[in-house]
């Protein structure tokens, strides 16, 4: 399924975003880069920072809270990010490999200027694949 466009419009992009990705070959078809630095806006998501650098977490629902596929572990810069929701936590108990700072990426909203780091698992491409629902 295809990311659901964002109907508000951002700032500019201002905000330092890290992607360290286990799977670099498996989410970005290119197995050099094992880091991705970009810039992303403040009311932009995690997920849709990613699609737009080329790096293609899982999305199985589109970026509405309804499954666990887009899971991330938010390194650093939290305090620039949203605090998790209920529908979200609940959600994301259902990842494999959670973690205290798991999150779902299509939730995770910039707020602030802080950089963010996020580290993509290697399991994030295989999990919709293996996982039989
Ligand atoms: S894409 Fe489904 S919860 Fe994020």
């Amino acid at each position: 399924m295809h990311m659901k466009a964002s109907d508000h419009d951002h700032g500019p992009k201002t905000v330092k975003v890290k992607f360290l990705l286990e799977d670099p070959e498996g989410l970005t078809g290119d197995g050099g880069k094992e880091e991705v630095e970009c810039k992303g806006a403040i009311g932009e998501n995690i997920l849709e920072i990613a699609l737009e650098n080329g790096i293609n977490i899982e999305h199985a629902c589109g970026g509405v809270c309804a499954c666990s596929t887009c899971h991330i572990y938010l390194e650093e810069g939290e305090n620039a990010c949203n605090e998790p929701e209920d529908d979200e936590l609940d959600r994301v108990e259902e990842a494999p490999g959670i973690q205290m700072n798991s999150r779902l990426s299509c939730q995770t909203v910039i707020e602030s200027e802080e950089p963010i780091v996020v580290k993509i698992p290697a399991w994030n491409r295989n999990a919709v694949k293996e996982v039989p629902h």
